[in-house]
C-alpha cells in the first residue's frame, strides 16, 4: 500500500494563484502524454507516486488526453482509487473540455450542452465528485463568450467544479471573459497558456492582464515538449515524444537552427551547474505572475529533475542576455 513522504511538504513551494486563497505547487504534473490506455499503468502509478512525494499536490488532465481520448482520466481514477483516495483533500484536480471528444455538434468547442456532458463524463471516468478546477481549453469563435462564462460560473454553483479556469485564451478576451464571470459573482481562478523559451506569445500582453485582474496562470509544455532537455542533442532517441507515432511532438520541429540553440542553451545551463530541462523552468518562474509550471513526464527521474529546479539561484541579469542573444 502506497504511504506518501511524510516530509513531502517541506520539499515544494506552494504559491497563491493570482489573488485567491488557493496555493498551487511551484512544480504541477500533467496527463497528457504518457497516462494513456497505450502507455503502462505502472509506470503511470510510479510518476504520480513520485510527484506527491515532492509534495506536487496538482495534477491536470482534460477529457480528450490519452490517447485514446478519455483513458488518461480513467488512469488516474484507478490509481486514485486504488492508492490515493485517503489523499483527495490533499490534491488538486483539474479537467478540461474545449476539444473534439465525441462525433456530432454537441462534443466539441463552448456550448453549454457540451461543457456540461463532457465534465460529467470526465467525473465519472475519474470515479469523483468533484473537480478542482475546471477549464474552457480553447476559446470557440461561434459560441457567445456570455454562454461559456455563465456555464462555468454555473458548474461551480452545482458544486462539480470548485474553481474556473480558461485555456488558450489571448489576452482581450480573458479581459472580456473576467469581466463576465465577475458580472455573476465569480472569479476566473487561472489561465493556462503554452509558455516556454521556445513560444513567447503570453509576454506581450497576457501576463500584464492576469496581474491586473489578479488571475493565476500556469504555464504548460514548459519544455517545449522536450526539446529545452539534453535530449534531442544528437539526433531523435527511440522512444522520445519526437520518435513514437502517439506523441505530439512531430520531428520537422526539430530544425538545426532549433537544435544549434539548444546546444547553446545545454551550454548556459550546465555553466550554472543546471541542466537544460531545470534552467527551462527555472527561467520560466522567474514572472511573479506565474503561479506554476506545468511539466509533462515520461518517467520518475523527469520528474525528479524539474522538481530540483527550484533549488537552483535565480537566473542574473548577465544570464537572462545570454538566454536572449542565444534565442534571437
Ligand atoms: N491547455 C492546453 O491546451 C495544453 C496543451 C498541451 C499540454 N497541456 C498540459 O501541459 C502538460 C505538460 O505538457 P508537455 O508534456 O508538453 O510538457 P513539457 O514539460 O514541455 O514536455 C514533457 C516531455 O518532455 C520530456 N522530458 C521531460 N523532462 C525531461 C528531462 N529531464 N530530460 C529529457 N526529456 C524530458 C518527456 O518526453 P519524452 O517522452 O520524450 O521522455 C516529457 O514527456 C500536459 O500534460 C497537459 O497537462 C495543456
Amino acid at each position: 500500500m502506497y504511504v506518501a513522504d511524510q516530509s513531502r511538504y517541506n520539499k515544494m513551494k506552494y504559491n497563491y494563484c493570482g489573488n485567491s486563497g488557493l496555493q498551487l505547487p511551484a512544480i504541477s504534473l500533467g496527463l497528457w502524454h504518457n497516462f494513456g490506455g497505450v502507455d503502462t499503468l505502472e509506470n503511470s502509478r510510479a510518476m504520480l507516486f513520485k510527484a506527491f512525494d515532492l509534495g506536487i499536490t496538482h495534477f491536470d488532465l482534460a477529457n480528450n488526453y490519452g490517447p485514446p481520448p478519455g483513458s488518461a482520466e480513467e488512469t488516474f481514477g484507478k490509481i486514485l482509487k486504488q492508492d490515493l483516495f485517503s489523499y483527495r483533500d490533499e490534491l488538486i484536480i483539474s479537467s478540461k473540455a474545449g476539444y473534439l471528444m465525441w462525433p456530432g455538434p454537441y462534443g466539441d468547442f463552448g456550448s453549454r450542452k457540451y461543457l456540461v456532458s463532457s465534465l460529467d463524463q470526465s467525473l465519472k471516468r475519474m470515479g469523483i465528485d468533484y473537480v478542482d478546477i475546471f477549464y474552457h481549453h480553447r476559446p470557440d469563435p461561434n459560441t457567445p463568450l456570455e454562454e461559456t462564462m455563465q456555464t462555468l460560473a454555473d458548474i461551480v454553483s452545482s458544486g462539480k467544479a470548485l474553481y474556473i479556469g480558461i485555456s488558450n485564451y489571448p489576452a482581450e478576451l480573458t479581459r472580456k471573459a473576467e469581466e463576465i464571470i465577475n458580472s455573476l459573482g465569480r472569479h476566473l481562478l487561472i489561465h493556462q497558456p503554452k509558455y516556454s523559451m521556445f513560444e513567447r506569445w503570453v509576454e506581450d500582453e497576457l501576463l500584464d492582464v492576469l496581474k491586473s485582474e489578479g488571475i493565476g496562470s500556469i504555464a504548460f509544455s514548459p519544455l517545449a515538449q522536450g526539446m529545452l532537455t539534453d535530449k534531442y542533442l544528437n539526433g531523435i532517441p527511440s522512444g522520445s515524444r519526437a520518435a513514437k507515432a502517439t506523441g505530439f511532438l512531430q520531428p520537422e520541429a526539430l530544425t538545426d537552427e532549433k537544435i544549434n540553440k539548444i546546444k547553446k542553451l545545454n551550454e548556459l545551463a550546465k555553466s550554472r551547474g543546471q541542466k537544460l530541462s531545470q534552467m527551462a523552468i527555472t527561467w520560466i518562474l522567474r514572472h511573479e505572475t506565474i503561479t506554476s509550471v506545468l511539466i509533462g513526464a515520461s518517467n520518475v527521474e523527469q520528474i525528479e529533475d524539474a522538481a530540483s529546479a527550484l533549488e537552483a539561484p535565480r537566473l542574473s541579469d548577465d544570464e537572462l542576455i545570454k538566454i536572449e542573444t542565444i534565442l534571437f
